[in-house]
């Protein structure tokens, strides 16, 4: 046995070993997988007893080990779809955090496309989300959707959810927001992770400080940390500000800031980039 099918056998038997213990999601970059494809550079004295597919072989064995790791990459169509319906029964009807449940007027739990690329995280659903039951329907989310057309993507291509489902109550108040408190984040997250698990989507874009906390736990504030892609369980990551911030500050500055986090987006994804798109915001 060389070295390099130690560790292939290694490898296999930890993923294994992480399937047993109920672990369904994996954070191995697709590059990686594709990088097992390469033939790997060996020593001459051994490339003589090495058939050049060797390391083919060898990938599809370690792949098929994270796909026993890892079902939930490989749901069929079907499954998936019905696997989303049941979740969001579920959170529809949910009631672990009783006084949200008692002011909804709607759970709000996402929209767009299950098979999509890129994925939008957000707060929580304000008053008009509420209202509708469906994310950034309001003031803060009609920019959001310019921004998504201006990146030539649609709400119906991309999917968008929040951290949570219900809307922050705020007694007495029948507008204004409030932040998740740490322990609404916490019981609410599952429902996003699972999201993100069916989804899988090749990138995020995190909107805003609340969306960063929730996804990474990372505190340091969304100045520093936008624009710099992050990796959640194997996905890149893009922290932004929340449109809600660009509302409020109308300077060009800021604008373009999120727009070049949006173009750093695209360019991941592999979106063509015309000159008018790299353009905008860079001069009034
Ligand atoms: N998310 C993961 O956790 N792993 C992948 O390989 C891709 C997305
Ligand atoms: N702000 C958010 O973070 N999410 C929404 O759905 C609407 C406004």
């Amino acid at each position: 046995m060389t070295d390099y099918e130690r560790v292939l056998e290694k490898t296999e038997q930890h993923l294994i070993a992480l399937k047993a213990a109920g672990i369904r999601f994996l954070g191995v970059q697709p590059e990686t997988l594709a990088g097992l494809h390469e033939p790997v550079a060996r020593p001459a004295s051994l490339a003589v007893h090495q058939p050049l597919a060797e390391p083919i072989r060898a990938a599809a064995r370690v792949e098929e080990a994270v796909v026993i790791a890892s079902p939930e990459g490989l749901k069929p169509a079907k499954d998936k779809e019905a696997a989303m319906r049941e979740l969001r029964e579920k959170a529809m009807v949910c009631q672990k955090c009783p006084h949200l449940a008692g002011s909804r007027k709607n759970v709000v739990f996402g929209v767009g496309d299950i098979n999509a690329k890129l994925m939008f995280v957000g707060e929580a659903p304000g008053a008009d989300e509420d209202q509708a039951g469906e994310p950034f329907v309001g003031a803060a989310g009609q920019l959001l959707t310019r921004i998504i057309k201006a990146m030539g993507l649609s709400r119906e291509t991309v999917y968008i959810a929040n951290i949570l489902k219900c809307r922050p109550d705020t007694p007495g108040q029948s507008s204004g927001n409030r932040k998740p408190s740490g322990d609404e984040m916490k019981t609410c997250l599952p429902y996003l992770l699972e999201q993100i698990e069916l989804i899988r989507p090749e990138i995020m874009v995190a909107l805003g400080a609340t969306a960063i906390e929730g996804l990474l736990g990372k505190t340091e504030g969304i100045g520093k940390l936008r624009g710099k892609f992050q990796v959640f369980r194997g996905i890149p990551l893009m922290p932004t500000f929340h449109p809600a911030y660009l509302l409020r500050n109308q300077a060009m500055s800021e604008k373009r800031k999120v727009w070049e986090d949006m173009l750093q987006v695209m360019e991941k994804l592999g979106l063509g980039i015309s000159d008018k798109q790299r353009g905008f915001f860079l001069k009034g």
